[in-house]
């Protein structure tokens, strides 16, 4: 259990690609911090608001043990540790609080570029690579194909030229990856972009007002924005 605090905290991605448009936007809801470039930890000036810099796919676990409130991340992420807590009989403990409007990406199956693709049935029996198997393994379940999933945690698009899987489920930005390892992009299995994450459960009344002030901003920040 952790001990009562009334002060916010908010995680976020110390870098990648919503590291910069995460701080940016936080930064535009009045928020600052007495930092240190390299501190994982940004004690909150402005507000009783601060600022924890980790690798995105821990934010979700972090909100579900309550070490954070709040978290910037992709859904793609939000969206694959909730399935794998579903799987595992556990209750959800985060949800989407807001989509954000950067960071967009899907999650796409990918052939290579010599198929011809025909549908999902092509993938039965089939080994397809990738980081998001919860995802995945639901994604196949409603199809009604069974596949291998082969579960990679990086690279995934060199999989089906090492002759590791036929195919791979990977996040497709640009497209560039893809295209760099003559693979296409067939089916999407998920629209994804930068969401505020939050518990599923209420806040307590400290944080809970922090965190209404720190939406309300937002919302004001996003309408300005779109
Ligand atoms: C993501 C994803 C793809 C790539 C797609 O990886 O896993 O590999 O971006 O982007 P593109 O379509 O613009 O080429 P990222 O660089 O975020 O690193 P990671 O796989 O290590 O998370
Ligand atoms: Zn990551
Ligand atoms: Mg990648």
């Amino acid at each position: 259990n952790t001990p009562a605090r009334d002060r916010l905290r908010i995680a976020i991605q110390k870098s990648g690609r919503l590291a910069d448009p995460a701080r940016a936007l936080l930064t535009s809801c009045g928020l600052s911090w007495r930092e240190s470039r390299d501190r994982l930890f940004c004690y909150g000036e402005s507000l009783p608001v601060d600022l924890l810099l980790v690798r995105d796919d821990d934010i979700p676990g972090l909100i579900a043990e309550g070490v954070c409130d709040l978290g910037i991340v992709g859904r793609n992420v939000l969206l694959e540790q909730g399935y794998d807590r579903v799987v595992n009989g556990n209750p959800p403990a985060f949800r989407e609080w807001r989509a954000l409007g950067f960071g967009g990406c899907r999650l796409a199956l990918a052939v290579p570029d010599g198929w011809d693709w025909q549908g999902p049935e092509q993938l039965a029996g089939k080994r397809i690579a990738t980081s998001y198997p919860a995802s995945l393994t639901r994604w196949l379940a409603e199809q009604g194909i069974d596949a291998k999933v082969v579960l990679l945690s990086g690279s995934v698009e060199i999989a089906p030229r090492l002759g590791q899987a036929d195919a791979i489920c990977d996040l497709v930005s640009s497209g560039a990856t893809l295209a760099a390892n003559q693979l296409k992009p067939v089916t999407t299995l998920l629209e994804s972009e930068a969401v505020l994450a939050g518990p599923a459960e209420p806040l307590d009344a400290t944080r809970g007002e922090l965190a209404d002030l720190l939406l309300r901003r937002l919302d004001g920040a996003l309408r300005i924005r779109h």
